[in-house]
């Protein structure tokens, strides 16, 4: 159990709901001990592990991961497959646990483009989990912000091409229902390892107000202690959305 005290879980105030992590590193982290990419993307999968757990501990509601974007297929052929291997045998050695621990499983992107035995296991898995109402875990696979947008907007054309709505009607609201997981909460803290400072396609809609964390550490070495000094960095930002420091630090108090 975390040790929860007047000072909240494990001494922190503020916990973000959503957090979403870019998980870089992998391949550098192999490199450096003279080891192929693909051992770096193998340790990668217990350091998801650790993260899912913790987020379970800190009562974090979602947690997104991006796993594979809508870029990475550009990456030699052979380093794709052994993923996409990875994937499928995560999905399947995983599943049982993330159940046990009463963890929802999603995958977000465009699942098309892979195998039909990996979409039946993603479907499975999900399936598996549907009904659980801990920690919601995303992972974001074959992913691409710009591929939400996109798809969003295909959906939204497509009804005004049926009639069922106007262009006066799209506002931001309306767009925003036809994106990934729009019933779920924004992400309050995103954090990348690997030392890279940028988003790379993830999520670019729902990050508008995201507040934003770089660590040099590589994801297979993202422990227990990294996490923590994400969330130590998290409770030093004022989100202000737009308003004055003054409007944002009185309407905190409120709450
Ligand atoms: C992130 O690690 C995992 C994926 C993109 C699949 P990388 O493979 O990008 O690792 P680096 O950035 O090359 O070290
Ligand atoms: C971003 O990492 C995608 C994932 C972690 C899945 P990349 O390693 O692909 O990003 P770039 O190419 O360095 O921007
Ligand atoms: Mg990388």
């Amino acid at each position: 159990m975390p040790d929860t005290d007047a000072k909240g879980i494990h001494g922190l105030t503020r916990l973000p709901r959503h957090i979403a992590i870019v998980m870089d590193g992998n391949g550098r982290w192999a490199q450096q001990r003279g080891l192929p990419r693909t051992a770096g993307h193998k340790a990668g999968v217990n350091a998801v592990r650790n993260a899912v757990e913790l987020c379970g501990q800190y009562g974090v509601e979602v947690l997104t991961l991006f796993a594979f974007s809508s870029e990475n297929w550009k990456r030699p052929q052979k380093e794709v497959s052994l993923l996409m291997d990875l994937f499928f045998s995560a999905l399947h050695r995983e599943v049982k646990r993330l159940n046990r621990n009463n963890v929802r499983l999603r995958i977000i992107g465009e699942r098309t483009a892979f195998s039909t035995k990996l979409q039946e296991r993603i479907h499975a898995a999900e399936e598996i989990t549907a009904g659980n109402s801990g920690l919601v875990l995303q992972v974001a696979a074959n992913y691409g912000g710009r591929w939400d947008i996109t798809q969003a907007a295909r959906q939204i054309a497509a009804r005004i091409e049926t009639g069922n709505l106007t262009s006066a009607e799209i506002n931001e609201a309306l767009l925003s229902e036809y994106l990934c997981f729009h019933e779920l909460p924004d992400p309050d803290l995103f954090i990348r390892t690997g030392g890279e400072q940028r988003l790379s396609n993830f999520m670019l809609w729902q990050a508008a107000y995201t507040e934003l964390y770089f660590t040099e550490a590589l994801w297979p070495d993202f422990d227990a202690m990294a996490f923590s000094q994400a969330l130590q960095s998290f409770q030093s930002r004022e989100r202000r959305f737009g308003k004055t420091g003054e409007q944002a630090r009185s309407e905190t108090g409120k709450d």
